[in-house]
């Protein structure tokens, strides 16, 4: 039994296409272990386990797009269907329980999602939604994965603070001298939440031109978030995606996509390192947020009206019943 039933029916971020390549590379999502590995039919996502003797197909290797297992050298297709036990005789049919466990995966924006449980009632949600990526207007850098120590349901949460911007990121996304945040509404719109435009004040890139940028939070999926920012002066956005794969109730890995309409000669190393430097900031923060899960009762904690974004975030937990990485005590049962 996987160990979210919302989650396990959600398409997950596992890695970024880019790397998998021809060797099969084990990840941990929500505490199962599955494999990845490419065939000409794309990524696939498999249980990381052998039928036979339980061995982890990730220490196989993929021969004519197939999989083949370490141990005893069963093969398994890209449907998961055993196609040669070498020790059978020629001839001999192989069982049909001879399976591997195949997950639902597609590649979408350069990120491989995955889904640990079909979702039998209802055609499922789809992989959120990020027009940016395919407008020729805009470039898009995949920040390098990174590792928090803390649980999803937080380091999303922290994604979608416009608060913390000018204190963490003081000179770099916000600035310490001009903490207020205006009043804002977040709406419910077309199966996400999405905030009102929030200003922040800020020498956004470090040149000393101080300028106001207009945040919009979009909370795509519980696991999904992204974030458009803009510079009326010079009409430059700048998008992120900001996807999450909780490996276990205390690790995730962070994937972020950076999109611009400007700078679109300058180094993508330049985006990548400035990403870094932020998360970098965020890390010992929400690594020291007690209690590690997200308290998803709106009476603990307490809230100002500019964190309405998170306590949007909060209910929509709470109402889909996400229960990993959360703190769900005090929370009514719909
Ligand atoms: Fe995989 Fe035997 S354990 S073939
Ligand atoms: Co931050």
């Amino acid at each position: 039994m996987i160990k979210d039933q919302v989650l396990a029916k959600d398409w997950i971020s596992v890695a970024y296409s880019q790397d998998i390549g021809a060797d099969p590379v084990p990840v941990t999502v929500l505490e199962e272990r599955i494999v990845l590995f490419r065939t000409s039919k794309g990524v696939q996502a498999f249980k990381d386990l052998c039928i036979h003797r339980g061995a982890a197909l990730s220490l196989g290797k993929v021969v004519d797009d197939c999989i083949v297992c370490p141990y005893h050298g069963w093969k398994y297709d890209t449907e998961g269907k055993c196609v040669r036990i070498p020790q059978q005789p020629e001839g001999q049919t192989i069982p049909p329980k001879a399976r591997a466990i195949a997950y639902p995966c597609e590649e979408r924006y350069g990120v491989v999602w995955v889904k640990l449980e079909e979702d039998a009632s209802e055609s499922g949600t789809p992989v959120p939604f990020y027009e940016e990526y395919e407008d020729p207007a805009f470039r898009t850098v995949h920040a390098e994965p990174y590792i928090l120590h803390a649980a999803a349901p937080r380091v999303v949460e922290n994604f979608l603070d416009a608060s913390h911007l000018a204190f963490v990121h003081d000179g770099l996304l916000g600035d310490s001298a001009f903490p207020e945040i205006p009043d804002y509404g977040v709406n419910w719109k077309e199966n996400r939440y999405v905030s009102d435009e929030i200003p922040v004040y800020a020498d956004a890139d470090g040149s000393g031109n101080y300028a106001t940028i207009y945040y919009t939070f979009e909370i795509l999926r519980p696991m999904t978030a992204r974030l458009k920012k803009v510079n009326y002066t010079n009409n430059q956005i700048l998008s992120m995606l900001f996807t999450v794969l909780p490996h276990d109730e205390r690790k995730t890995t962070v994937f972020a996509l950076v999109t611009r309409n400007y700078a679109l000669d300058q180094p993508d190393e330049y985006f990548r390192d400035f990403q870094k430097r932020v998360i970098e900031q965020d890390a010992g923060i929400v690594e020291s947020q007690k209690p590690e899960e997200l308290p998803l009762d709106l009476q603990a904690e307490l809230h100002l009206k500019a964190d309405r974004v998170s306590i949007a975030y909060r209910r929509w937990l709470g109402e889909l019943g996400v229960t990993y990485g959360s703190d769900v005590t005090g929370v009514k049962k719909k």
